[in-house]
């Protein structure tokens, strides 16, 4: 595999995008203080979800904040926490946890392996999570309708679930795509047949936008999809179907289709800024900073960028039969094959899927200095 740090002209042509990450529509105003943020998403924002449904996300998950596992894919905090921190906001509850919710600053929808578009396996034939995300905005419905009966009971509940107002103020933000574009891989189609599904994957996208924006929402925080070709599982299990690499050492076809999905998200945003005259929807470009931290991965500190810390085994070290946290019994006695490294404050990928605490905080400072500070001027 090549790195790309040994070629020095990386570090000029990378995305000097940094600066232009947002696209904001210039008509609403957006103001800083949101009391609430309610999140759709895939396990790149699930804080909770698909442990509440299909059982706990395993030890060393949580292991470097946490000190436990707490139902997020990753050692500690994801993006979406350090969104909540930075607007001074509690972490969010998954809105599928019955144990130990707060939601009166919001709620989270996303559950790992969520996808835009339904599928048509179940989550132990493909792997994908069956709370798709035309699924979360009816659990949204659901949220606001219920949430307000309790709320207007008043007493306990007033403490735990949101006031009506909230809807329209809180902060919505989304990341997902990304489980629809490998699902078609991984069902045997082609990087050209998966190319032909991104417009009706963001036509149900707009479906699910507009239907948030019928319930109240209007401050719209959406997430490009990253660079997936360059994580473990999809190196590990789809190159030999599309062998190109970059200098990087991840897969062109697959970086290909995400930025095509993402241009096309971006056009997608822009009509329905035309489409919900009252909202305010900002397009965040986290695929160049994914790729520039992994590209550049030595010039910030990390290692071993296309590396799973936790996992086993490969060129990869990534084994899609033995996960983080996988264990066997040997001989009675119980061993776990899918060990943390040594240092994961060093590393990118987590688990071969997802990010580690270090590199989500990373990406959500690049994120942060163009938006929370400059465009939303907090
Ligand atoms: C599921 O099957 C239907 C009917 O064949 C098809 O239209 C749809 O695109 C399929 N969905 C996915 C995600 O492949
Ligand atoms: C829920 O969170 C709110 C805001 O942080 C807090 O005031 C309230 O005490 C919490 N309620 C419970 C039961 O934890
Ligand atoms: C998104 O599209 C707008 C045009 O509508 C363009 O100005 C902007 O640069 C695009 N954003 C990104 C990150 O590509
Ligand atoms: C399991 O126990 C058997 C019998 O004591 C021994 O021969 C074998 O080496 C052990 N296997 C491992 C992996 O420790």
């Amino acid at each position: 595999m090549a790195s790309c740090l040994r070629e020095g002209h990386i570090v000029f042509h990378l995305p000097a995008a940094i600066l232009l990450l947002l696209s904001v529509t210039a008509s609403a105003a957006i103001p800083c203080d949101f009391p609430a943020i309610f999140n759709f998403g895939d396990s790149n924002s699930d804080t909770g979800g698909l442990s509440a449904a299909f059982g706990p996300a395993p030890p060393p998950n949580g292991e470097t904040f946490f000190g436990r596992p707490s139902g997020r894919y990753s050692d500690g905090r994801l993006i979406i926490d350090f969104i909540a921190e930075s607007l001074g906001l509690p972490y969010l509850s998954a809105y599928l946890n019955s144990i130990g919710t707060n939601f009166s600053h919001g709620a989270n929808f996303a559950t790992a392996g969520s996808t835009i578009r339904q599928q048509n396996t179940t989550l132990f034939q493909g792997g994908f999570s069956p709370f798709s995300l035309d699924v979360q905005t009816w659990q949204f419905t659901q949220f606001v309708s219920r949430s307000q009966f309790f709320y207007e009971q008043g007493g306990f509940f007033k403490d735990i679930l949101p006031g009506e107002d909230r809807f329209s103020k809180a902060l919505y933000t989304i990341d997902i795509g990304q489980n629809d574009i490998t699902s078609g891989y991984f069902s045997g189609k082609t990087t050209e047949e998966v190319r032909a599904d991104i417009p009706d994957i963001l036509n149900k996208f707009t479906i699910s936008m507009k239907s948030i924006y019928l319930l109240g929402g209007r401050y719209f925080w959406i997430h490009n999809t990253g660079p997936f070709g360059c994580l473990p599982y999809v190196l590990d299990r789809l190159m030999l179907r599309a062998p190109e690499v970059d200098h990087c050492g991840c897969g062109t076809p697959f970086n290909g289709v995400a930025q095509l999905f993402n241009s096309m998200l971006n056009e997608t945003i822009t009509e329905l800024r035309k489409d919900l005259p009252l909202a305010s929807l900002t397009y965040v470009d986290v695929y160049s900073v994914k790729y520039k931290l992994i590209s550049q991965a030595r010039n910030y500190g990390f290692e071993h960028p296309l590396k799973a810390c936790c996992g086993h085994g490969g060129m990869y070290n990534y084994d899609a039969h033995v996960g983080c946290g996988a264990k066997t019994v040997v001989n009675g006695t119980e061993v776990v094959l899918g060990n943390s490294c040594m240092e994961p404050l060093k590393r990118v990928s987590w688990d071969g899927v997802h990010y580690t605490e270090a590199a989500n905080k990373w990406v959500f400072n690049q994120i942060s200095e163009g938006a929370l500070k400059g465009v939303l001027k907090c």
